[in-house]
């Protein structure tokens, strides 16, 4: 199975970047996915331009979860908007791909320190984070598939981080979401937001891919059969 994925074009920003990278594309993937941040700030009319690019160019299921930049209440709009997109915010989704029954867990994740923004607007933002673990963890358990994955736009380990400031680490993403990728074994976690940090890591035997744009400034082709033999190669 081939898995396309991307994140963090914050449109405009990397957009035109992006129109490179998907015009150099020459694979057929057979799943797309988006793991957040395709629009800067809440520029909702950004994804317009985003979707024209893909249309016309991605064939094969297309499944996003929302990024930070998306904000909650722009989320509703853009489902109805792009029906051609599968949005899973905190939410799971089966696919049938060449007879193989994959299941996909989406979320934005949690920070294991709000910023500053979240502090003061979202009230109970820590105890959110918290319950999203534990709601992460029961929609995995629950997921009866051949092949799981877990989109989650915020980084669910602080492996892939390096190359961020470490200060800085607890902003970009949650550790207690590794005891649960320890624990349940998703075949493949794809995450956004971490620029600067490090394209793929592994968690005991599982694989996490960072697909931030700016970090990989590509489409990043994940290859099922080569990318993902766990626990016998590791990534160099
Ligand atoms: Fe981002
Ligand atoms: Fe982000």
């Amino acid at each position: 199975m081939k898995i396309a994925c991307v994140s963090d074009l914050h449109s405009p920003h990397y957009f035109d970047d992006f129109v490179k990278a998907i015009d150099n594309f020459r694979e057929k993937p057979d799943l797309f996915l988006i793991a957040g941040d395709i629009i800067d700030r809440g520029r909702i009319n950004e994804f317009d331009k985003f979707f024209n690019v893909i249309f016309g160019k991605i064939f094969c299921p297309i499944v996003a979860c929302f990024g930070n930049n998306e904000y909650v209440n722009l989320r509703k709009e853009l489902r109805e908007k792009y029906k051609e997109i599968i949005f899973l915010d905190d939410e799971s989704t089966f696919l049938e791909i060449s007879g193989i029954k994959v299941g996909i867990v989406g979320s934005t994740g949690s920070l294991d320190k709000p910023t500053t923004w979240q502090k003061r607007n979202v009230p109970d933002i820590e105890r959110i984070y918290e319950e999203r673990v534990k709601l992460i963890d029961k929609l995995l358990a629950e997921l009866k598939a051949d092949f799981k994955i877990l989109l989650i736009h915020y980084s669910p380990t602080y492996k892939t981080l390096k190359g961020e400031r470490e200060f800085f680490y607890p902003n970009l993403g949650c550790e207690k979401y590794e005891k649960v990728l320890v624990e349940r074994k998703p075949n493949l976690v794809v995450h956004g937001h971490a620029h600067n940090g490090t394209r793929k890591a592994w968690v005991d035997t599982v694989p996490v891919f960072n697909v931030a744009f700016p970090l990989s400034k590509e489409i990043v082709l994940i290859n099922t059969e080569e990318n993902l033999k766990a626990g016998i190669t590791k990534f160099v």
